[in-house]
Parts: C-alpha cells; sequence; structure tokens
C-alpha cells in the first residue's frame, strides 16, 4: 500500500508559546470516534464502558460520559475519577486481579453495576464485605477463555499461562461456590483477550467460546443477563492521518455474526485504545541535534517518562517533526533520560531536523500521558485539548 505523505494539522502557533513536553488532544477526532461508535451500537442490545485505564483527562471523561457511554475501572482511583466525572453507578464496572478492600468497599459504597471476579477467594472477599453492609454485589466471572489474540506477549490475556481470570477448568467449583454465597449475585461472564488486536478473527474464536460456555451455564441452571467481551480492538499506528477511526464496523459485526444472544441478554464492551488513541499527540522540542559516529540523534525534551511505550513494549509511534519541510533524514530519536532504552525510534525517516522544532508523537491518547512517570524526577507532561488552544 502507497499511501502519500499527510500531517496532521495542528494549531502550531500555540504550541510554539508553550512549555513542552504536553499532550494534545483533538476533541473533533474524539466526538468523530465516538459518534462512530455509537452509529455502529444504535438499536442494539450492546453497552460499551470505556476502559478508563487508557486516558483519565477530566474533558475527555466528561466527553465520553456525555456521550452514553459507561466506564471500566480496575482501581478505587479510576472509580473515583468515573464517580467525579459524573459516570452513572449503574454503568460502572469493576474489573482487576488484585482488588483492595477499600476499593471493593468504594465500589459497594456506590452500587456499581458490577464486578468482573477474577478467582475464588475475591469471590469470598467481596462476599464477605457486602454482607457487613448489608448488600448484594452483583458479580461476573472473569472467565479466561484460552483464545489467542495474536498481539505483544506483554498484552496478552487470556491464555491459561496468563494471570488473568477463572480458568476453565475451575468453573464447576466456583458455580458451586456462588450458589451458596448470600451476598453476591451473579449477574453475568466477563473477557478480555489482549489488547492492540488488529485482526479480527480472535474475536471470532472469542465468540464461539461465549457460546459453548452459555450452554454450560444454561445446563447448570444459571441465566446469565450479560455478556462481556472485554476490550482490545486495535488501532492504525503506522497511518493516523489515513485511518484516524478504527474499524468499529468490522469489530461490531463479528459480534453481531458470531454471538448468540439469549433472550433480554446484554453484551458489553470495555473499549479503551480504540476510543483515545487517535485524538492524542505528544509534543516535544528538540533540544538537539548531534551527529554521531555512524548516525544523527535527534534528541528530545520527552523520554519514556512521557511516553514509555516504545521503550517498554517497542510500540511504533509516528513521529512528525511539524515546523520542517526539509528534505527527510534518518535519524535516532532520543529522549534526555539517563538510560540506553530511552529511544524512541532508530533510523527515523523525517524532515531534516534542527534545535528547537516541533516534534509530534502521534496515537498518543492511549496509555500514553497516564503511563507518565516522575523518574529522574522530571515534571508530568501537561495536557491541552483542541478546546484550550482554539482553532487550527
Ligand atoms: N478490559 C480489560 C479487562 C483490560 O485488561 C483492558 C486493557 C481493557 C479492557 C482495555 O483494552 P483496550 O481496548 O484499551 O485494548 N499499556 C498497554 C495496554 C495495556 C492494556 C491492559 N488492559 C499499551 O500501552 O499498549
Amino acid at each position: 500500500m502507497i499511501l502519500k505523505m499527510i500531517k496532521a494539522k495542528y494549531p502550531i502557533g500555540k504550541f510554539k508559546e508553550i512549555e513542552t513536553p504536553f499532550y494534545y488532544y483533538d476533541l473533533d477526532v474524539l466526538n468523530k470516534t465516538l459518534s462512530e461508535i455509537s452509529r455502529n451500537i444504535a438499536n442494539l442490545p450492546f453497552e460499551v464502558h470505556y476502559a478508563l485505564k487508557a486516558n483519565v483527562n477530566p474533558e475527555i471523561l466528561r466527553i465520553i460520559k456525555d456521550a452514553g457511554m459507561g466506564a471500566d475501572c480496575v482501581s478505587g482511583g479510576e472509580l473515583q475519577a468515573a464517580f467525579d466525572a459524573g459516570f452513572p453507578s449503574e454503568k460502572i464496572v469493576f474489573a482487576g486481579v488484585g482488588k483492595a478492600d477499600w476499593e471493593i468497599n468504594l465500589g459497594l459504597d456506590n452500587n456499581i453495576f458490577c464486578f468482573n471476579v477474577e478467582s475464588i477467594p475475591e469471590l469470598e472477599v467481596i462476599d464477605e464485605l457486602a454482607s457487613k453492609k448489608g448488600k448484594i454485589a452483583k458479580v461476573a466471572l472473569r472467565i479466561n477463555p484460552n483464545v489467542s489474540a495474536n498481539t505483544h506477549h506483554y498484552i496478552t490475556t487470556g491464555l491459561n499461562e496468563n494471570k488473568f481470570g477463572i480458568n476453565l477448568s475451575e468453573l464447576d467449583k466456583v458455580i458451586r461456590l456462588v450458589k451458596t454465597l448470600q451476598n453476591i449475585q451473579l449477574i453475568g461472564i466477563h473477557f478480555h483477550i489482549g489488547s492492540q488486536i488488529t485482526d479480527i478473527s480472535p474475536y471470532k474464536d472469542l465468540c464461539a467460546k461465549v457460546n459453548e460456555l452459555e450452554d454450560y451455564f444454561v445446563q447448570n441452571g444459571i441465566k446469565l443477563e450479560n455478556i462481556n467481551v472485554g476490550g482490545g480492538l486495535g488501532v492504525d499506528y503506522e497511518h493516523p492521518n489515513h485511518f484516524p477511526l478504527p474499524d468499529f464496523e468490522s469489530y461490531f459485526k463479528v459480534f453481531r455474526d458470531n454471538l448468540k444472544l439469549r433472550e433480554g441478554q446484554i453484551l458489553h464492551f470495555e473499549l479503551g485504545r480504540s476510543i483515545v488513541a487517535q485524538c492524542g499527540s505528544l509534543i516535544s522540542r528538540v533540544l538537539y541535534v548531534k551527529e554521531g559516529t555512524s548516525k544523527k540523534f535527534v534528541i528530545l525534551d520527552a523520554g519514556f517518562t512521557d511516553l514509555i511505550r516504545p521503550a517498554l513494549y517497542q510500540a511504533y509511534h509516528r513521529i512528525e517533526n511539524l515546523t520542517s519541510e526539509d528534505a527527510e533524514q534518518e535519524y535516532d530519536v532520543v529522549g534526555p533520560i539517563c538510560e540506553s532504552s530511552d529511544v524512541f525510534s532508530k533510523g527515523y525517516s523525517m524532515n531534516g531536523t534542527k534545535r528547537g522544532d516541533l516534534i509530534a508523537f502521534r496515537t498518543a491518547g492511549a496509555y500514553g500521558e497516564i503511563m507518565a512517570s516522575q523518574y529522574n524526577l522530571r515534571k508530568l507532561p501537561k495536557a491541552y485539548t483542541s478546546d484550550d488552544l482554539g482553532e487550527v
């Protein structure tokens, strides 16, 4: 595929006045993404919960909440952020392999929709804490379907070898236990096979597994009202200007065509990356261009403390020089942190670069700002939206 090179549109004049590095969120892209989701699930018994772990910028949360989505949280902090942003409790799910007592209590006190439960001991603790409050906790069992997601091994979650979920071999035992717990109401089953999934076929495999499991639950006299298939839909990191919207159509279609929903059942999704990745960029300034013996280094004021994905997962982010039209050259693009892993890309071809140029890392709206750290006692990056900075 040969695609004409295009650059994203940014308010560069404004960028020049702002201290770098910072995150920039294009709310128009976010709104278009949300409309595309709404269009695809209209009139279907489908409910999307935004996975807050991808990004908790308050403005982004508000827009997603206003679009009618629920929230998928994995910590007390995320639950609080969801409450603060105004997500209704009855649309909040709480997942995570290690929920602390205070986090469970926070969920119970706020009557959240559902706890996605990952183990027998967790079920027992939720039952005990709910009983102390005289409440019934609604739970979905997170089942490990042993389906491969064909993605990076750090973000594959649905295999037996992963720490997540209840293994299929344990299900009989779990169901017997659930029937004895007075303060637990089993309302569904939950799955999540991995993240940045661009090949849709693993979702087909997941649907087949879910159909099988549904039969199993029916045979055990359990009616499930909710099926939650998690998140994981991938985005195009290579071509954000050409394909800014993920392929929601094919994604939802796989479930429409392959998952047999029973009477009255609701199908839940927990999408994170596909909702927020393309609206965000990390903007950085070039500090120095250094001539090495065999290569040129572009040394930025952003490092892996601001965007850790390349260092942690060898992830690719498109890099654009926003202030140069000079002929392309190859550079190793690196950060200022005192670690050899602080490299964004090696041998990256971009417009001729000099000190002071502004650089954008594209597709950084998901798992970017939220994974920032203060290592080397650096400042956390600030964030601005297109509403803050005005028209391009
Ligand atoms: N539900 C569960 C249970 C999850 O574990 C995750 C992500 C999601 C939903 C949302 O998945 P998404 O739609 O965003 O793919 N930091 C990594 C990604 C880690 C994903 C962890 N779980 C990265 O930067 O690629």
